[in-house]
């Protein structure tokens, strides 16, 4: 009875599992060259899957870093800089979707940053396939898929910044300029001096009190700034800073 039991449980923990198997990887790929060709209107898909799927397949999750994504961020599908007109954000993502929309370009607005935007996977060593289950979470391990792939796409989307270039920063949060995020971390870092001319510092709050631009966590972004990229702070309210967004969204005029 003990048995029966037992086998009746795995018999259907493996249907299940032949299940997922069977279906995951074509519908993975399917959403992949579709966003590719709708969101990101690209026409070379094909390709830009196939130097996806090199990075992650066949690999324990755990174990993709940054670089696996090399030739993809680099080669296959870099991200084109827009002068003056990218924008990057901290711990403030709706709002600088809202502040971007139509005007600016966020990582999020590349081909593989709109395509992957929002979606989980993963690869399993023996096997050929992408997985979206079983995937361990952004901090579960320090190579995972998903975490790397942001990692070396903040870089790629950083080093290619060109003239003047946007930061929003959460002025509610106890370190506006948090050493763990990814713009501190990764972006910061990777802006070059031949390249950026200035980087303006948007300190968004919901009210009138919260940080202001003499803020100590800034001090640590000004030290990290390369010299000769020009540091300018300017604190705003998110209503101030929606309102003149929208007022301005034909002429896509700077509001800091
Ligand atoms: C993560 O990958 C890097 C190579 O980019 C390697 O040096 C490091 O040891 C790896 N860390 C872990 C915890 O596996
Ligand atoms: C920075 O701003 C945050 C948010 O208002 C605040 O909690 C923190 O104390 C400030 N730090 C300093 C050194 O003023
Ligand atoms: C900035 O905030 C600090 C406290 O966090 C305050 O002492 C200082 O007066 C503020 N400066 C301005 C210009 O509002």
């Amino acid at each position: 009875m003990m048995d029966r039991c037992r086998c009746c449980v795995l018999a259907g923990c493996a249907i299940i599992v032949l299940a997922v198997a069977a279906v995951e990887p074509v519908s993975f790929k399917d959403t992949f060259i579709k966003d590719c060709e709708t969101k990101a209107k690209s026409t070379h898909c094909e390709e830009v899957w196939s130097a996806f799927e090199q990075a992650h397949v066949n690999q324990d999750h755990c174990q993709v870093p940054p670089e696996a994504y090399d030739h993809l961020l680099l080669s296959v599908a870099p991200p084109q800089p827009n002068e003056n007109r990218m924008l990057f954000w901290s711990e403030i993502k709706a709002v600088a979707h809202q502040v971007a929309k139509g005007c600016y370009q966020m990582l999020s607005d590349t081909l593989l940053g709109s395509v992957l935007d929002g979606k989980v996977w993963c690869g399993k060593k023996g096997s050929k396939e992408t997985f979206t289950v079983g995937c361990p979470g952004w901090s579960f391990c320090v190579n995972n898929t998903v975490k790397s792939f942001w990692s070396r796409a903040s870089a790629a989307f950083a080093a290619v910044a060109k003239g003047k270039v946007v930061v929003l920063l959460n002025g509610d949060s106890p370190t506006p300029f948090n050493p763990t995020s990814v713009f501190a971390r990764i972006e910061v870092l990777g802006f070059k001096r031949d390249r950026v001319t200035s980087l303006t510092v948007v300190l968004v709050t919901k009210n009138e009190v919260g940080a202001n631009c003499t803020n100590a966590s800034l001090d640590n972004l000004q030290d990290q700034l390369k010299t000769g990229i020009t540091y300018i702070c300017k604190k705003m309210t998110e209503s101030q800073l929606i309102e003149c967004t929208d007022a301005n969204r034909k002429t896509c005029e700077a509001c800091w």
